[in-house]
């Protein structure tokens, strides 16, 4: 495979996941071990796979940013965290156990929004914290709800539905409908991968504020590599499909980084280029297998 320059500079100064695993004494909370998803199609009787057999640790209160190839399997990853799709092989364990479905421990923005048409703005965010065991009271509901919606920007919005919004907006109702739970685990799907740069970069910084306080753990999914530098503190990089664990980059640059405007030092360009030829290997390795 064509090798690019970038690739043989030293980069002794980028840790190893295992240096990290040493460094860093909080608890693991979600642990894929040997994990291998697919699909099948009955109807043609194949099965394509989509990921091969990935290991990672994630600690409580982690942001990992996974960054990768188009196809090459992170929605199927941050699914089977979810509860929507089981391993073929390997386990998928949160907090110990292995995941059998959905929890109130886990919320999901999802890359195409998934929002209800029928509801409005507000209530999509509200049915987050429906059907649940420990639900909150109406009172503490619309209050959330308000909260939530003030913290994307959607303040004024509450009563419009769906398809008054633009896209943007739209997966701005799906941020919220993740952040009014105030779930242990945040599972987001290129969550800002519909806004323009501008509205991205504030809520970035909004976002990263939250996270500070909340101590959420996160696993964000990006095709930036700038978001996933400013945003992580690990970035995994995924090879093309069958997808595996490339490398875990750690992200060694001091918080708040948005204020602190962590883009302008000479480690998150190092970082930056770093990521970014490895995913150029991918991109040419694509090229060659065809
Ligand atoms: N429900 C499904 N049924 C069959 N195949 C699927 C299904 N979902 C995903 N795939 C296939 O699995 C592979 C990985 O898809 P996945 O959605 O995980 O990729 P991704 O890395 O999230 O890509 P993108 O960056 O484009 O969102 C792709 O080849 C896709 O065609
Ligand atoms: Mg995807």
């Amino acid at each position: 495979m064509a090798r690019t320059a970038a690739n043989d500079r030293p980069q002794a100064a980028l840790a190893s996941p295992e240096a990290s695993r040493i460094e860093d004494d909080r608890e693991t909370v979600i642990v894929a071990d040997r994990v291998t998803a697919g699909y099948e199609n009955r109807r043609a009787k194949t099965r394509l796979i989509a990921l091969r057999d990935v290991s990672l640790e994630i600690r409580r209160g982690e942001f990992l940013a996974i960054v990768g190839p188009s196809g090459c399997g992170k929605s199927t990853f941050i699914n089977m965290i979810a509860g929507f799709l089981k391993p073929l092989e390997g386990t998928m364990t949160v907090d110990g156990k292995p995941v059998r479905g959905t929890g109130a421990d886990r919320a999901m923005v999802f890359q195409d929004y998934a929002l209800l048409p029928w509801r409005t703005v507000e209530r999509n965010v509200q049915f987050a914290m429906e059907n649940r065991g420990n639900r909150p009271s109406k009172a503490e509901q619309a209050e959330r709800v308000a909260e939530a919606l003030g913290l994307v920007g959607l303040t004024g919005f509450e009563k419009a539905y769906p398809h008054e919004l633009s896209g943007g907006m739209r997966q701005r109702v799906g941020i919220a409908r993740a952040l009014v739970t105030k779930p242990a685990i945040l599972l987001m799907d290129e969550p800002f991968g519909a806004v323009d740069a501008m509205t991205r970069e504030a809520m970035q910084a909004e976002f990263e504020r939250i996270i500070s306080q909340t101590r959420q753990t996160v696993i964000f999914i990006t095709h930036s590599i700038d978001e996933a530098v400013m945003l992580g503190d690990r970035v995994a990089v995924i090879s093309n499909r069958p997808g595996t664990i490339k490398e875990v980059v750690d992200v060694d640059l001091p918080r708040p980084r948005l204020e602190g405007d962590a883009k302008s030092s000479p480690r998150f360009a190092e970082l930056r280029e770093h990521i970014w030829s490895l995913l150029q290997d991918e991109a040419l390795g694509a090229k060659e297998a065809k």
